[in-house]
């Protein structure tokens, strides 16, 4: 726990939450950006950012340190935990996570629909471990720092702050493997950007999030498995089968193009409602929607919207830990 001894009374207060990734990393040498190791943990990333304490009242906690493809369900639900307890707080003004970037988008857009508070929620991590040179995470973190002490925040539900974009993070998706601009809007709907240490907000997210979604974490101790199959050439059933076998009750399929079930795809989408297993159908494709069609009535078939795999992965599993039936899923691929 580290606090700012810099005129904190004046300051907003903000809390940062480690969960690791790249930006605790580190490699043997300066100029070695891939095959790093994560070293450090979140006081060590925050003794790189000392600038932090000039703009912030700071506190911080480690709620995990993985890299983000470790990620389970049970530290996504420790930490929306924790957002919550630190918001119900009323010192405290917003919270920052610092988060690996692999699979950022899915934590992002899990606290987007589970946060119950209208303060700014931002998620950063960085593209270069600690040790390259021209390493990513310290801007990306004091920037994220930036964009939760910005009254104009508030109400934006969860924000992915990297390379000075502000992306929502229903729409934020990781689109390079190494670029340190790797995040951006799926539609390249970015709410705003930064400069010159200020905030300049563009656009306001119109979809439900936060406080106004039905979720509550309250009662909620684990969920249930949600699979992703994807859609390719010369694919048979068998993902289809082996997911219901292993006890999915949601499926997602990451299907070509808008959305198209293949003939097996039709065959494993059959046999996983005959199972009682939910089948969302998103894309493989970068970016646009997968529009509601006659398939979704002969396969009873949700249509992820906009949302790509991983993130409608996120939804469904909300949807099926609270009891919702395809009507009620639906809806929320339609509003969420
Ligand atoms: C991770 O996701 O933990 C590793 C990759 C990264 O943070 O950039």
């Amino acid at each position: 726990m580290i606090s700012s001894s810099r005129t904190p009374n004046t300051l907003r207060r903000v809390v940062i939450l480690g969960v690791g990734g790249t930006i605790a990393a580190s490699a043997a040498s300066a100029t070695q950006t891939h095959d790093y190791k994560l070293t450090g943990t979140l006081d060590t990333v925050l003794k790189q950012v000392p600038q932090l304490s000039e703009i912030a009242n700071i506190s911080s906690e480690q709620v995990a340190n993985v890299a983000s493809h470790e990620i389970d369900n049970a530290v996504l639900l420790r930490l929306a935990r924790r957002v919550n307890e630190h918001l119900a707080d009323p010192t405290v003004n917003g919270v920052v996570v610092t988060h690996g970037t692999d699979t950022l988008e899915e934590t992002a857009y899990f606290l987007h629909l589970v946060v119950k508070s209208g303060k700014p929620v931002v998620v950063t991590g960085a593209m270069r471990p600690s040790s390259a040179l021209s390493a990513d995470g310290p801007l990306n973190l004091y920037n994220a720092v930036r964009v939760a002490i910005s009254e104009d925040a508030s109400g934006m539900g969860v924000l992915v702050v990297l390379d000075e974009r502000v992306v929502s993070a229903r729409d934020v998706m990781k689109s390079h493997t190494s670029a340190t601009d790797a995040f951006r809007a799926s539609d390249s709907v970015e709410l705003g950007a930064l400069s010159g240490g200020k905030v300049r907000f563009a656009a306001f997210p119109l979809r439900k999030h936060t406080c106004s979604t039905s979720f509550d974490l309250t009662a909620v101790e684990t969920f249930p498995q949600v699979d992703i199959v994807y859609g390719y050439q010369n694919a048979g059933t068998h993902f289809f089968s082996a997911a219901i076998e292993a006890g999915a009750r949601g499926i997602v399929f990451a299907a070509t193009g808008n959305g198209s079930l293949s003939e097996a795809a039709k065959a494993g989408a059959l046999l996983a409602r005959e199972h009682g297993v939910a089948v969302v159908r998103s894309s493989r494709v970068a970016a646009g929607a997968v529009s509601e069609c006659a398939d979704d009535a002969r396969y009873d078939t949700i249509a992820a919207d906009t949302l790509n795999p991983p993130k409608a992965r996120i939804l469904l599993m909300l949807g099926l830990a609270h009891a919702m039936d395809t009507a009620a899923l639906r809806r929320a691929f339609g509003i969420y």
